[in-house]
């Protein structure tokens, strides 16, 4: 039977390396608070002549040489970010061009932190119904061009970067075995970047247009409410996920979770009755990367050798709408 299957992974982070030392210097933190309340020691900070589309390149491009592949071999891109190049074109048009393709469709998504697990969904939808047979998805964001620096709230927890996986509708043991999504909007004000842009927002009143201020977006979260919410939906959609598709807890082999706090992550793990040692774990080295954190924290266990053909994966997220959602994978790699 055909299935969705991931046949290659890669991952990109900016050179730059902030500590959480380096960030005492700039707001009132320490290395203790972060590592204690997070679990995050650092974070990637992209230059400033990168941008998103640049970090999704580089991970695409991985992704397609561990695929063997090129990307005549694709049909579509889709990039999953929060933190686009511009409002428009689409950071997956200028992936596109920047990798070579030409032709077929390439479109962003925006899920905030669940963008990848989102995206997952939808393409493996898409390649069910016959759309595409080879598919570029890639998770990419630049957090800290939409973080308020002077916020000790909300800049210690991003991080930049960009994670891929390359996606192939075939007839083969494994693959995508299904996806669950939730989204609730009444919880919106909770964890937010307001004013985009001044011409298409509702919060113009903030901005003065004549002003290097213009255009600027500032990550707000109210954060310990959104800390117990995270907790209790996250417990949710996993143990939601395995029942629709029928399968156990226990059989289990990877917890592949969206990497926004350790506290989070360890207690999702607990609620499934998994060690430690079967979650991938990038949350101390990259932080939150948002829509990139999960395809990267998959490239890191990827990459170490961890995954082994047959084992079965849980992919979740949580994200700002609140959206959160989970994805089943047996690896076919
Ligand atoms: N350094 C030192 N002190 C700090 C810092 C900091 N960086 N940040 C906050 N504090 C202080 C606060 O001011 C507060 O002080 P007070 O008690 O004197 O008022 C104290 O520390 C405790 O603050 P809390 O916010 O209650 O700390 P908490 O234990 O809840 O940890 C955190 C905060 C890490 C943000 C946590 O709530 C969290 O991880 N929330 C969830 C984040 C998340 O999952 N987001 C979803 C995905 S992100 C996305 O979609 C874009």
């Amino acid at each position: 039977m055909k299935h969705t299957h991931i046949i290659g992974v890669g991952g990109y982070l900016p050179e730059h390396i902030m500590t959480n030392d380096d960030l005492a210097k700039v707001v009132d933190t320490s290395d203790d608070w972060i590592r204690e309340r997070t679990g995050i020691t650092q974070r990637h900070i992209i230059a400033k002549d990168e941008y998103t589309s640049d970090l999704a390149t580089r991970a695409g491009a991985q992704a397609l040489e561990d695929a063997g592949m090129s990307i005549n071999d694709i049909d579509a891109i889709v990039v999953a970010t929060t933190t686009p190049d511009m409002i428009f074109p689409s950071t997956a048009s200028m992936v596109q061009h920047k990798l070579g393709g030409k032709g077929f469709p390439a479109w962003d998504i925006q899920a905030v932190c669940s963008g990848f697990v989102y995206g997952l969904a939808q393409v493996d939808g898409m390649m069910r119904g016959g759309m595409f047979k080879r598919v570029l998805l890639i998770g990419a964001e630049s957090m800290s061009r939409i973080l308020d620096w002077q916020d000790r709230n909300t800049c210690v927890l991003f991080g930049d970067g960009a994670g891929a996986v390359v996606l192939e509708y075939k007839d083969d043991e494994g693959g995508i075995i299904g996806s669950v999504l939730h989204c609730d909007g009444s919880y919106r004000d909770l964890l937010r970047a307001k004013h985009a842009h001044p011409g298409a927002s509702p919060h113009n009143d903030r901005l003065d247009m004549n002003t290097d201020a213009a255009g600027v977006a500032a990550v707000e979260m109210k954060g310990n409410e959104v800390f117990r919410f995270a907790v209790t939906k996250l417990g949710e959609v996993v143990h939601e996920v395995l029942e629709k598709y029928d399968i156990k807890q226990s059989e289990l082999d990877w917890l592949v979770p969206h990497q926004a706090n350790i506290r989070i992550l360890k207690a999702t793990a607990k609620k499934l009755g998994m060690s430690t040692d079967q979650v991938a774990l990038t949350v101390s080295k990259h932080a939150n990367t948002s829509a990139a954190s999960v395809p990267l924290a998959l490239n890191d266990i990827y990459r170490a050798g961890k995954v082994q053909k047959g084992q079965l994966l849980l992919l979740e997220a949580f994200a700002g709408g609140f959206a959160w959602g989970a994805n089943l994978v047996r690896w076919s790699k």
